[in-house]
């Protein structure tokens, strides 16, 4: 898997820092707060995974799986929901964690959709942010680290499927996209 990649863009150590840096401020405002921590699978499974762990607060977890049509390094923008959550959100607040907002066309629909159900309150937090590619406006909250316009893999980004174990982030070399 290493040998695909073009080059590291975040470390194993950088992104543990940040990840924890992130925690200690979702503690500091969700204080008092019942707070449902959604992830988006799969992409934001490792993530959260870690994030959840620096929030020193009562939380529920659920999981929501949306798949993009169309091809696997471009969204298309027509989402359609393959898992629901399990937990009622109504009243609670709502913090989505997502792997990476690119062009935001997926975050917009799973935004509109969690508000219809009455929450007190969602944000959403983000380990990875492309606003170069964005081609609607969310409003994203909590951002790990601005990217610049690759494409990357890694610490649950895949491509194709693979590479979501890797404990950084790097960008793939172009063949092996294109190929
Ligand atoms: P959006 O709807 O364009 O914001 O797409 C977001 C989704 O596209 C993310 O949740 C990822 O699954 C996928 N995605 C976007 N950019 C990348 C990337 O650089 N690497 C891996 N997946 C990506
Ligand atoms: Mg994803």
């Amino acid at each position: 898997m290493e040998n695909d990649l073009d080059k590291i863009i975040l470390t194993q150590e950088q992104i543990t820092k940040r990840v924890a840096e992130l925690g200690e401020e979702i503690t500091k405002d969700y204080q008092d707060k019942q707070l449902v921590v959604i992830g988006i699978l799969r992409g934001a499974a490792v993530f959260m995974a870690d994030l959840i762990r620096e929030v020193k607060l009562p939380m529920e977890i659920d999981f929501m799986s949306v798949s993009s049509y169309g091809a696997s390094t471009k969204s298309s923008g027509v989402v359609r929901i393959n898992k629901d959550l399990d937990s009622t959100i109504t009243d609670k607040h709502v913090l989505i964690v997502e792997d990476i907002v690119d062009t935001g066309l997926t975050l917009k629909y799973i935004v509109e959709n969690l508000m219809s159900r009455k929450p007190a309150s969602v944000r959403l937090c983000t380990l990875l942010d492309k606003p170069s590619r964005r081609a609607v406006d969310v409003d994203v909250h909590y951002n790990g680290f601005t990217i610049p316009d690759e494409f990357v893999v890694g610490y649950g980004l895949d491509y194709a499927e693979i590479y979501r174990n890797l404990p950084y982030i790097g960008v793939l070399k172009p063949e092996i996209y294109t190929r």
